[in-house]
């Protein structure tokens, strides 16, 4: 474990959502996935396109398939393998599905916050600087450069809706073509086709379905801050603006997961990972320099998320249940003196492993939470009606993706957050 010297964060939370009503006006109306635009459409072609791989074996779908919430279907490992099968990625794939919401990245200085961006880093500010990243990065696309992508979007099946949507001579400009290609698929991103708000919490908002007893209560204790307090960072109520909850509030923070030591990303060539087993992800405080924010992630939608395993951002978590016995006992149980390789292996020797950042990790708000054991079954099943594609008076397909397509409005609106300020506890002040 790495040791900072006496760094240590801490946060509070002064959420006015204690339990909200779930009712709100649904301002947004269906549409198919035929009304998508010609540029979304094209997006769409090119986030499936494999040819525009290293080795025509990837697409941004590959790991981000709508069959699971457009996250990686492959679930053997922790991380998601590259066009090259011998080479892991250091982060667990997150959704796609609702990231067209985040703000810009910056810091609110009214908060005390950092907010918004694209990574679980906030490294890429929108989803159009997002998309140009997969296709060079050597661990996923593994193209060697601009212009060999674009060679091969010029001679595929896509060059001719390319040019029809962005004039005849595009290709003459590779590095204005680029630009076009993450533009195109940032449009499809965009599109309601990938943030559906179609799940049962929806439905069930606007009147036309209705919780089990079990989900209810899972609700309720999600949002009780004496309970679960959950929503305190994953919101879950509309924006001011009418958007629905999106269980985020795009901010960041440090909830103390331990390194992941079945990760293959450690075993990547050390010209991939140079720091072998050492590896330490700093998640965002390497990006601002700021020691108080090492191992701080983005706050993860919880949208899908009964789809979107494993979990956090190195999937050390095998399951949903590992993660809330996590927040509830993270600081209660002991901690664990052998290695432990999944979140089932610890949760079965009744220990949790130290975090990967222990000293700026969040004790405010999580880590010794009174829930007992149906309460935390009750938090998992509220968590089963964030999937898209319920069927209200029906049963759930989450197969037909296609056929679940609702529209919305206020794609980028501001997201409402709570009040959650960052207080400096004198260490670091
Ligand atoms: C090899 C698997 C893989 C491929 C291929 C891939 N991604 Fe990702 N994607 C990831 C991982 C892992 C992350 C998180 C990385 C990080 O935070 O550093 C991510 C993050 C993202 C995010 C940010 C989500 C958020 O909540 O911050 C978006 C958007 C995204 N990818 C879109 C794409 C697009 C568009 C493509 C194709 C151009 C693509 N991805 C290709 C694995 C992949
Ligand atoms: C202080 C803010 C905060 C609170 C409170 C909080 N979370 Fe989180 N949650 C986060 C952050 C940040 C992450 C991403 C952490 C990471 O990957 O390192 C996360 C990740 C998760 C994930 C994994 C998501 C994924 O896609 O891998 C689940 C599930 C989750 N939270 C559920 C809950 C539940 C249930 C509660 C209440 C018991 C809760 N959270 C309370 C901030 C919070």
């Amino acid at each position: 474990m790495i040791m900072r010297n006496g760094i240590a964060m801490g946060k509070s939370c002064m959420s006015a959502l204690a339990v909200a009503t779930m009712t709100m006006a649904a301002n947004f109306t269906p549409v198919h996935a035929g009304t998508l635009s010609a540029e979304q459409s094209l997006g769409e072609a090119l986030f499936f396109d494999t040819s525009l791989s290293k080795n025509g074996t990837q697409a941004c779908g590959s790991c981000h398939s709508p069959s699971v919430a457009f996250t990686d279907p492959d679930k053997s490992n922790p991380t998601s393998k590259g066009d090259n099968p011998f080479l892991f990625g250091n982060r667990n794939t997150p959704t796609v599905a609702y990231a067209a919401y985040s703000p810009e990245f910056g810091f609110d200085a009214n908060e005390g916050l950092w907010v918004g961006g694209q990574f679980l880093d906030g490294r890429a500010n929108g989803l159009q600087a997002q998309a140009k990243g997969p296709f060079l990065n050597l661990v996923e696309m593994g193209n060697s450069s601009r212009a060999a992508v674009i060679l091969k979007l010029k001679n595929g099946s896509n060059a001719e809706a390319f040019k029809s949507v962005y004039g005849a001579n595009i290709f003459d400009t590779p590095y204005k073509a680029y630009e076009k290609l993450a533009t195109a698929i940032a449009s499809y991103e965009k599109s309601g086709e990938v943030s559906p708000f179609t799940s049962k919490f929806d439905y069930v908002n606007k009147g036309q379905a209705t919780y089990t007893i079990g989900e209810a209560r899972g609700l309720k204790l999600f949002n009780d801050p004496m309970k679960g307090n959950c929503a305190a960072c994953h919101i879950s109520t509309a924006s001011d603006d009418g958007t629905p909850a999106l269980f985020t509030d795009f901010t960041y923070d440090n909830i103390g997961i331990p390194k992941n030591l079945n990760s293959d990303f450690l075993t990547n060539p050390a010209q991939f990972n140079p720091d072998g087993l050492n590896f330490v992800d700093l998640g965002l405080g390497g990006i601002v320099g700021d020691e108080s924010l090492y191992g701080a992630f983005k706050v993860s939608t919880l949208r899908n998320i009964a789809l979107t395993g494993p979990y956090g951002h190195n999937g050390w978590f095998d399951s949903l249940e590992d993660v809330i016995d996590f927040y509830a006992t993270r600081d209660v149980k002991p901690v664990c003196t052998s290695v432990m390789l999944s979140s089932s292996a610890a949760v079965a020797a009744g220990c949790w492993p130290a975090a990967e950042f222990a000293d700026q990790m969040n004790t405010d708000e999580l880590g010794n939470l009174p829930l007992n054991k149906w309460e935390k079954i009750s938090i998992a099943k509220f968590l089963g009606t964030l999937t898209d594609g319920y069927q209200p008076g029906g049963i759930p397909e989450p197969s037909t993706w296609a056929l679940m397509i609702m529209g919305f409005s206020g794609i980028g609106a501001r997201i409402r957050r709570r009040g959650r300020k960052l207080i400096h506890n004198g260490a670091n002040a």
